[in-house]
């Protein structure tokens, strides 16, 4: 069945239920409650070597793999990182205090951010290896404020820290929804060739250590031609900048996954490592210029089919041409319906085999009518009380979910052969209100 290959590569059927990495759904479901967000590790594992191996095989120079935190981080997760050696990407210093506190070591922090506080750059400058700066103002701000320039000018910082400038290429990749684009001519992220080039005068006068070039053109693309003209681009502006010794080189993550089985087979890391270990190997040869660091920063493609919610159904309605499965996850865990129409897939939890019957919608509990996870998607007769299962939930769901009408949100379990461990626990109406204060 087309679905299963969505979900992570443990996953099997026994005896028509749902199985992952040997734990059976159902009773999981019972012990946990719903809505409950399951990750495999191996499916984890398997994404990570699948980088590691491509780079070996495609790239000669050093090169290196950053976790793109944004899309699912947490201890647990912190955690893993450091069994595959990865560099973290954090997003300010709420992401690096995640990052630390699971172990991060200094040098594998990497701190991205559009519009950095003085908190976020105190907080790299302290504790991170990089950082990639997004603009000018934040570089003059390093400079500028006392506090910081002391920290980045003392000769401990100096040898820890490393600046890389973030570019705009102006080239856009395809990703289903402009939402999900950053590296379009009118995006707000990053700097322009002529602000590039501004920036690296700037940290060569202030002597400021500047070691390599980033850029990051979008997220779920599965055609990865784009990026050829943004490698381009890079690799002139490096040429330009004429870095002292070795320098990096950072062409962003991106890279998608299949969320519904009309987006099967699944998009080949591989092939995307070899096209853009290629294109940088040569576009180097001809410019005259060392190879760089390598570094890829993928979040989805690492963790998103890891991931798996499963919710229940409650009230079924039937209105006009929609048959609605009303459940108890929706926009809160995972908004990406609403925010920008990502398509998902879907099989009951028990009773898989079943053959599809009629298209259904699923929505969430919540108060708007946007509150939608998927909509009109082949399935069985679904019973009010049964158990379904939504693949490829592992990225940007829990990462960008919310309190929305007093919601909490779910338990994380983290699977492995023989073990299932709650990661991060459900939350509870004294979490809910842990933060208010009252007036009166
Ligand atoms: C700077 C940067 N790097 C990496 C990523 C990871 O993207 P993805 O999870 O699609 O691989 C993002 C996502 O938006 C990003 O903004």
């Amino acid at each position: 069945m087309d679905r299963l290959e969505l979900f992570p590569l443990t996953t099997r059927t026994q005896k028509d239920f749902l199985t992952i990495a040997g734990h059976d759904l159902p009773l999981l479901a019972e012990e946990y409650g719903t809505p409950l967000y399951l990750y495999d590790r191996a499916t984890m594992d398997h994404a990570a070597a699948g980088y590691k191996s491509a780079l070996a095989s495609h790239y000669p120079a050093p090169a290196s793999v950053t976790y793109a935190g944004k899309a699912f981080l947490n201890l647990a997760v912190a955690q893993w990182t450091q069994f595959h050696n990865l560099f973290v990407d954090c997003t300010g210093e709420g992401e690096i205090a995640i990052a630390m506190a699971g172990g991060v070591p200094r040098e594998h922090i990497l701190v991205h951010g559009v519009n950095k506080s003085r908190a976020d750059l105190k907080s790299a400058l302290q504790n991170a290896g990089t950082i990639v700066v997004d603009n000018l103002t934040e570089l003059k701000t390093l400079v500028s404020d006392s506090l910081l320039s002391v920290m980045l000018k003392q000769d401990s910082a100096l040898q820890k820290i490393q600046l890389w400038l973030r570019l705009l290429p102006g080239v856009a990749v395809e990703t289903h929804h402009a939402h999900t684009q950053t590296g379009q001519h009118d995006s707000k992220f990053g700097m322009t060739p002529a602000e590039i080039l501004e920036a690296a005068a700037f940290c060569k006068s202030y002597n400021l250590p500047l070691s390599g070039i980033h850029f990051h053109q979008g997220s779920n693309f599965r055609d990865a031609s784009p990026l050829q003209a943004a490698i381009e681009l890079g690799l002139d502006i490096a040429r330009d900048i004429d870095f002292d010794g070795g320098w990096h080189f950072s062409p962003g993550g991106g890279w998608g996954v299949a969320y519904h089985e009309d987006e099967l087979p699944q998009p080949d890391i591989n092939e995307y490592v070899r096209m853009i270990a290629e294109h940088v190997i040569h576009g180097c040869q001809t410019r005259d210029l060392a190879l760089p660091h390598l570094h890829l920063e993928p979040g989805r493609s690492l963790v998103a089919r890891a991931g798996v919610a499963v919710y229940r159904v409650g009230a079924i309605k039937r209105r006009g041409d929609k048959v609605w499965l009303l459940t108890d996850g929706g926009m809160t865990d995972n908004p990406r319906h609403a925010m920008y129409g990502a398509k998902y897939s879907c099989l009951p939890v028990s009773g898989v085999s079943r053959e599809g019957r009629e298209k259904v919608s699923i929505a969430g509990p919540y108060c708007e009518s946007g509150d939608v996870v998927i909509e009109d998607l082949l399935m069985p007769n679904i019973e009010e009380g049964e158990l379904i299962a939504i693949p490829a939930s592992g990225a940007y769901h829990l990462s960008m979910s919310s309190n929305y009408n007093g919601s909490r949100k779910p338990a994380v379990l983290w699977l492995e052969d023989g073990q299932a461990k709650i990661i991060v626990r459900r939350e509870t109406i004294d979490d809910l209100l842990k933060r208010d204060l009252g007036i009166f």
